[in-house]
């Protein structure tokens, strides 16, 4: 047996060092280790040892079918990196994690404009929350001081579910009521204020076209605490949206009407392209419509258990809807608000590498 294995050793290096590629060294693992390889035949050789020598015999095979083994496992490690050197030389960078000739991914622009936003209200102390996108006709509207048949309701064309009292939420302002619940035990007893952002999707019934799609992202975000007043909210949203377009915003309020709010505005910021002065951008107004605002409705704040008139304390808030839509627009100078939802790679990608 020992003259046998030496003579397939000798064979086996010799054709071990032949195999310069992966093909070549496949076909003799096949020849060597397959089923119906030299080692197997070599195996069947045993039957014909005497019995006081197969105990030795067999564990000789085994022995070398070990080595063959290992001499194959290293003889295909340096093939591949020897593969890997050759890509790198020639200049192609090699990650063996990629699959080949795919584009690299990148995250979608309200993706982008969310996380932002998500960032800078972090770093003012904010909660950052998650809410449903199926809610029920209570919190999409009946907390938010708007009653049935109530016509303020026009102002969103909701989808409804068949479902009893379902609907796609059409605002994130849906998610205030479980916010306020949320957080309104750690106001009252420790005295930390509430502060929450709540990106989401929303859904209204919309003719679509350049500008109106039926499927659309906000970011609302309250604040209630003892004596909080619309300086509060102005100096928030100025700070946010200075950093959201990297440089000094001027703002301005004008009355807006929304039922969960008391007052409410409409907030503009002054146009950034032309400063004030009118362009095309602005329709020569020289400001832009960017998010709706106000004090929070002293109802909305009952409703989420939190107290507006005894004492010890009477509390107030603000809120805005910040369209996140509107803002990735805005900030990439996307002119079709169709492109968001198309999947158009060619498209979408052409902002993002931005
Ligand atoms: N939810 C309102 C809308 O989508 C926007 C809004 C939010 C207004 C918060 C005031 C306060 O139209």
């Amino acid at each position: 047996m020992n003259e046998i294995i030496k003579k397939l050793r000798e064979q086996f290096e010799s054709n071990l060092s032949e195999a310069k590629d992966m093909d070549s060294l496949e076909s003799l693992r096949l020849d060597y280790l397959s089923k119906k390889g030299k080692l197997s035949d070599l195996m069947k050789e045993l039957s014909k040892v005497p019995g006081d020598q197969k105990k030795e015999a067999g564990m000789l095979i085994n022995s070398f079918k070990q080595e063959v083994i290992s001499r194959y496992d290293s003889k295909k490690a340096q093939i591949i990196k020897f593969q890997e050197d050759l890509l790198i030389e020639a200049g192609e960078s090699y990650d063996d994690s990629m699959p080949t000739e795919r584009p690299i991914g990148s995250y979608h622009p309200i993706t982008l404009v969310q996380r932002e936003l998500e960032d800078i209200f972090e770093s003012m102390g904010f909660d950052v929350e998650d809410y449903d996108e199926i809610v029920d006709d209570y919190h999409c509207f009946e907390a938010l001081n708007i009653p049935k048949y109530h016509p303020a309701r026009d102002m969103q064309d909701t989808y409804y579910l068949t479902s009893k009292n379902q609907l796609l939420k059409s605002h994130t302002s849906a998610a205030q009521n479980a916010i306020l619940r949320k957080y309104g035990k750690a106001l009252k007893e420790e005295g930390r204020p509430i502060r929450a952002v709540f990106p989401g999707r929303c859904f209204r019934n919309e003719a679509i076209d350049a500008c109106h799609e039926n499927t659309f992202f906000q970011m609302e975000g309250i604040m209630v605490d003892k004596d909080i007043s619309i300086s509060n909210l102005i100096y928030f949203m100025k700070t946010m949206l200075s950093q959201v377009f990297g440089k000094e915003v001027t703002v301005r309020l004008r009355p807006g009407f929304f039922p969960f709010v008391e007052p409410g505005f409409e907030l503009d910021i002054q146009c950034l392209i032309c400063e004030g002065k009118g362009c095309s951008s602005c329709k020569d107004s020289g400001w832009l419509e960017l998010c709706p605002c106000g004090m929070i409705h002293p109802n909305v704040l009952k409703y989420g258990g939190i107290n507006t008139e005894e004492e010890p304390y009477k509390y107030t808030g603000f809120a805005f809807g910040l369209g996140l839509t509107r803002l990735a627009m805005m900030k990439y100078g996307i002119k079709d608000i169709r492109t968001f939802n198309s999947g158009d790679l060619s498209s979408l990608s052409e902002f993002i590498s931005r």
